[in-house]
């Protein structure tokens, strides 16, 4: 490691701007490491409830450190007495640590801690992965194996990881027509880990013109939906006029939470993903008489993203692909303008051999 002292991180004072501030380099303490941040990728949470105005309370209240929760990178130094990673090793952040004890730490399920003082998430309550450092605790860590790029991990790290455990809730095989509502970049990981593991067809809606052509040019979507009041009946003529097998509404608009309740198939199973807004629907009629379920889903745990990383590479698929824009810190401002635009894919801030 070289001299430097201190680094560069980007802050959101909630006023749609950026600031990038000069903070010192951090020093691994016992069960820490030190990271170089390598991919740090934004998230539609982070527009929601930081970006635009400090929205969030509880877990999404941010504390005013260096935003990113999206981090992945590689160990360049670990502090005494970590037990498993050394310097050198290339590793995603699983985005919030927890305190380890509780009954959901326990289960790895560290985003639904329950130690009001020791849960911190990344980018929210405790520096994040838009700096060129990032101190983490070892045991927040998941190897990020070679054949996938940093660019890969960081979108790990929250998007696939919580996009792998709705789908693992519901359950998705080649038996499933899958739709997704919200094609941002949540939904687009939802098709492309849907296709990955067998769905028979796949269907996603969005309002925005280019995030329907990006799925339909990436290949995720056989069929894409202006959202509107006739998408029960289009996914229904898809669909033999049946409805799809499992719905996932990564948008958190009602219209579309709706429309995925709707045009679920009779037993069908739905899952929540897109946070915040309400959801209207009738129960009798759009749930309990065709018999459906709804599932809820936040983030996921340690160990299926361990697990989910495993099975990218055995399915050969890169989520990078669905980063359609790089920036460099020093450019961070205009990576969350595009993002907040939503004229794009995922968007990236990146260093050194991720810069392309
Ligand atoms: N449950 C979790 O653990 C978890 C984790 C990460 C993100 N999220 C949430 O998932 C959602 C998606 O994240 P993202 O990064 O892709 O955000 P995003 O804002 O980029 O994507 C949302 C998409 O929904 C689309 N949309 C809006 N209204 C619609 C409608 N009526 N029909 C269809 N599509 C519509 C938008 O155009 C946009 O493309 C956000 O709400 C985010 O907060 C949840
Ligand atoms: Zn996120
Ligand atoms: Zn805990």
């Amino acid at each position: 490691m070289s001299e430097k002292k201190t680094m560069m991180g980007a802050i959101l004072p909630g006023n749609s701007t950026v600031e990038l501030k000069e903070y010192p380099i951090p020093v691994p303490g016992h069960g820490e490491v030190l990271v170089k941040t390598k991919s740090s990728t934004i998230c539609g949470s982070d527009i929601r409830a930081i970006y635009r105005e400090h929205l969030g309370k509880g877990p999404e209240g941010y504390q005013g450190v260096i935003a990113g929760h999206e981090p992945s990178g590689q160990i360049v130094k670990c502090g005494p007495g970590t037990r498993r990673f050394k310097d050198g090793d290339r590793v995603v952040i699983y985005h919030i640590s927890g305190c380890g004890v509780c009954n959901d730490c326990r289960r790895g399920y560290m985003i639904s801690c329950t130690n009001d003082t020791y849960r911190r998430a990344y980018g929210w309550q405790r520096d994040g992965g838009m700096a060129e450092y990032i101190l983490a605790e070892e045991k927040d860590l998941v190897a990020l194996p070679d054949s996938l790029t940093y660019t890969d991990g960081a979108q790990i790290a929250c998007g696939f990881g919580t996009v792998y455990e709705g789908i693992e809730k519901i359950g998705i095989s080649g038996n499933d027509n899958v739709l997704v509502t919200g094609l941002g970049p949540v939904g687009l990981a939802a098709l492309m880990l849907a296709r990955a593991m067998g769905a028979s067809s796949t269907i996603g809606v969005d309002v925005i013109p280019e995030r329907l052509k990006l799925a339909k040019d990436l290949g995720l979507a056989d069929s894409v939906l202006e959202a509107g009041p006739d998408n029960v009946n289009q996914v229904r003529d898809l669909t033999g006029g049946m409805g799809c097998e499992r719905s996932i509404d990564c948008s958190a608009n009602d219209k579309a939470r709706l429309t995925c309740i709707q045009a679920a198939r009779k037993w069908g199973k739905i899952c929540f993903i897109g946070e915040g807004g309400t959801s209207s629907f009738q129960p009798s009629p759009d749930i309990i008489h065709d018999q459906k379920t709804i599932y809820g889903s936040w983030v996921t745990s340690i160990w299926r993203m361990e697990e989910l990383v495993e099975r990218i590479v055995r399915w050969d698929i890169h989520p990078e692909d669905l980063v359609t824009h790089r920036f460099t810190l020093d450019n961070a401002a205009d990576a969350y303008t595009l993002m907040e635009s939503g004229k794009c894919g995922k968007v990236a801030v990146v260093f050194d051999e991720e810069v392309k």
